[in-house]
């Protein structure tokens, strides 16, 4: 039994077998050749924060994968949790009915918290602004597939870097890889928790922060821009304050190599104008598409299959 439950638990050669068996299931499926390895097993989602990609995706990987569903949407108002369950509790019920469980919790630690009393293999959808592994996964997945490589590139991250899981779970994966060099840019509000970034400094990453990414534009292999994460601002106003800083536009495309992408975890609000949607360079729809074919193959480790 193998829970998910953060990007840091995992090593270069575990990564890489990851790695391997979404490019296979990405293969296996396009041929129509899906092995239904989860035949008899039961898949449980609860979500108690919305999603439309992690849930969709996990649920299709499922039935690709020959699974059966049971499905708890809008978890806060629909399940027992709303008369005060506790998670420990609740974990403790879909372990006995299901043989994995994928969970996204808007509190950060909760997922750790349910694997004391987890029977079955937990798989982290999102905690809070904690970490959100599997989506960690698929834009490694994203970046292999796109640029045929992970080592000695340059990543532009820009928006809202306090508040996104996203990217606390990209870079530790990208941390196994030489040679890649990081630029972070947000509002002053929204940059890297200073813990994260003595993280870096200590494995000795490249980096630097920034004020303005536009002058480094040129440079960059991968823009990843993230959305100003609404959901975890308490007071309105100092969300409305930040939340257009940086917006990317279409002529900032000028900019950019003919070889380089743009990536988002979705969903974006205004951070994109829309126009950019159209360039091949934007690979934020074909990034999620890659979510199902590496969540088939997280299932699959998870049940050690
Ligand atoms: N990227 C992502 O987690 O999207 P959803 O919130 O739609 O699942």
């Amino acid at each position: 039994m193998k829970n998910i439950i953060s990007t840091n638990q995992f090593n270069k050669e575990e990564i890489e077998a990851i790695l391997s068996r979404s490019f296979q299931m990405e293969g296996d499926l396009l041929n129509h050749k899906a092995e239904k390895i989860l035949k008899d097993k039961i898949v449980a989602c609860i979500f108690f924060e919305p999603s439309t990609r992690t849930r969709l995706s996990f649920e299709t990987a499922a039935f690709r994968l020959g699974a059966k569903i049971i499905s708890a949407e809008n978890a806060m108002e629909n399940t027992s949790a709303f008369k005060g369950e506790t998670i420990e509790d609740t974990t403790r019920i879909l372990c006995s009915y299901s043989d994995v469980v994928v969970m996204r919790h808007p509190t950060s630690g909760t997922l750790e918290k349910a694997t004391i009393v987890a029977t079955k293999p937990l798989i982290n959808a999102g905690d809070g602004a904690n970490q959100h592994p599997t989506q960690g996964f698929l834009d490694l997945y994203t970046i292999k597939k796109e640029h045929g490589k992970l080592e000695n590139l340059t990543i532009g991250f820009g928006g809202d870097l306090l508040n996104s899981r996203t990217i606390r779970s990209l870079l530790p994966l990208l941390q196994h890889y030489s040679g890649n060099k990081f630029y972070f840019l947000s509002p002053k509000e929204l940059a890297l928790p200073r813990d994260f970034i003595k993280s870096l400094k200590d494995t000795g990453v490249e980096f630097e922060e920034l004020n303005n990414l536009e002058d480094k534009l040129p440079e960059l292999d991968v823009l990843y821009m993230t959305r100003v994460q609404k959901e975890r601002f308490e007071n309105k106003e100092d969300y409305e304050n930040v939340k257009d800083l940086f917006i990317f536009r279409k002529e900032y495309l000028n900019k950019m190599k003919k070889s380089a992408i743009i990536m988002h975890p979705l969903p974006k609000i205004n951070e994109i104008e829309t126009e950019v949607d159209l360039d091949p360079r934007a690979a934020y729809f074909r990034q999620a598409q890659n979510g199902l074919y590496v969540r088939m193959a997280l299932l699959a480790y998870s049940l050690d299959l």
